[in-house]
């Protein structure tokens, strides 16, 4: 591999010091660390791009990006999934420029190369005339060897992810000791989640990493200031708001390996109910559908007791389980990042639920959702103070719950601690600073 060189990799590992929780806020802003992310990280990584109900049928397809590359994720004849570089191996062209729909085969607009939808070249234009045809008269032209870059690709659950490098570990071994904290919303039932409407796309002028890491480790936000007026204005006329209290109990999830976290409160239903409504809550955690997902997920862990989870599998897919709002924040630069959406409900959830988990995502994960608002009004403003020279020149403090009395949670999985902790945004950075850093699977694998 040939690294862009611009920082050392002695330099980019002392930007975090995940020990005692210090961050140099130049790894929001630098525009030669971001040209480093997209080829160690982001081109390395295992990317969400979409849910399987996106493409259901053969030839049905999206498109979406790697980061920046832009790419086609389409359904094949045998049930697989091809993702491939949307970009015309002629001039360099998009292939396919509309966001989704069902193709035999894509045709570039600019001087007609057409692709099947596995990604082979099929048609040249003039091909014999202009280029030769090497089985015919051999000039050396072969449409074998112009077929768009292709990625791998993986599912978890319905999620679909790819990567570009081969070396890279296997989903499965990349997602590490994360997945019981997937499955409390990926695996209630037998029939999975299906996708409800399409992909929601908004623009954030803000770093990526904010957004990524709130969702790995940040219930502080929600338990202190950002949210509680969405909140309080949420709940029923009749609370007295004298008496209510925030959540104080849960737990937080650091990964073993690869810079994924989640968090929790347990058993306090109140901001659970405040977002999604008695509707949505009651079908959560009473009733046949709550005790069936916890006899799936009660081996692994005791999911009826988690409330208002937020989750990253690093670098960029995040969710809130019982909200069940999706996405990938697709970098663009260091300054911005373009927000990918959807929601998954329970495959065999009732009509009215599935209307319910759409209606309310739309009042609160959603453009122009309240909690969305909330979230990117304080990384906008984040993102803006960096401009100035004083504010990147010392370390920002991610130290909540370091050197303090260790507060594992043995009734859940893995590392735990408080669930108001910066631990899994340590874990988080830890990963980032070793993929930036670096060069060779031998040393990154877990
Ligand atoms: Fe696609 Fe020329 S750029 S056919
Ligand atoms: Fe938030």
């Amino acid at each position: 591999i040939k690294w862009v060189k611009k920082w050392s990799n002695e330099e980019i590992k002392n930007l975090v010091d995940q020990e005692i929780g210090l961050i140099d806020p130049r790894i929001y802003s630098d525009q030669d660390l971001y040209e480093i992310e997209l080829e160690r990280v982001f081109a390395r990584s295992w990317l969400l791009l979409g849910h399987e109900g996106h493409i259901p049928k053969a030839g049905d397809y999206i498109t979406t990006y790697m980061a920046e590359d832009p790419v086609i994720v389409v359904r094949q004849k045998d049930g697989s999934i091809k993702v491939f570089l949307n970009q015309c191996r002629h001039r360099g062209m998009r292939i396919e420029r509309s966001d989704f729909g069902n193709a035999k085969s894509f045709t570039c607009t600019y001087h007609g190369w057409a692709y099947d939808t596995a990604g082979n070249l099929v048609n040249v234009p003039f091909e014999k005339e202009a280029f030769c045809d090497k089985k015919e008269g051999d000039c050396g032209f072969d449409k074998a060897d112009w077929g768009p870059l292709q990625a791998r690709v993986d599912t978890y659950k319905g999620l679909i992810f790819a990567n570009w490098d081969e070396e890279a570990p296997d989903l499965l071994t990349y997602l590490s000791d994360a997945t019981p904290y997937m499955d409390v919303m990926l695996d209630r039932t037998e029939a999975g989640t299906e996708v409800i409407s399409g992909m929601q796309k908004t623009v954030i002028p803000c770093n990526w990493k904010f957004a990524a890491e709130q969702f790995c480790s940040d219930m502080y936000h929600a338990g202190t200031m950002s949210h509680l007026a969405g909140v309080l204005s949420s709940l029923p006329p009749d609370v007295d708001l004298s008496q209510v209290k925030l959540p104080s109990t849960g737990n937080q999830f650091r990964a073993k390996w690869g810079g994924h976290g989640t968090g929790w409160f347990n058993d306090d239903f109140s901001l659970l109910q405040a977002i999604m409504g008695p509707k949505v809550v009651d079908y959560w955690t009473k009733g046949p559908a709550a005790e069936r997902a916890q006899s799936r997920l009660g081996q692994k862990l005791p999911a009826d007791r988690m409330v208002a989870q937020h989750m990253t599998i690093f670098p960029t897919c995040s969710f809130l389980p019982g909200i069940n709002t999706v996405r990938t924040w697709h970098p663009r630069g260091p300054h911005e990042v373009e927000v990918w959406s959807f929601i998954v409900v329970d495959a065999d959830a009732p009509e009215e639920i599935k209307e319910e988990y759409r209606r309310k995502n739309i009042f609160t994960f959603n453009q122009g959702g309240t909690y969305e608002q909330d979230d990117g009004e304080n990384w906008v403003e984040v993102q803006r103070g960096l401009r100035g020279h004083k504010a990147r020149s010392q370390p920002l403090c991610a130290q909540m719950g370091a050197g303090v009395p260790n507060k594992n949670n043995p009734e859940f999985p893995g590392k735990t601690s408080y669930v108001y902790s910066e631990e899994a945004a340590r874990g988080m950075y830890h990963h980032w600073a070793r993929m930036m850093s670096e060069p060779s699977w031998e040393t990154l694998r877990p």
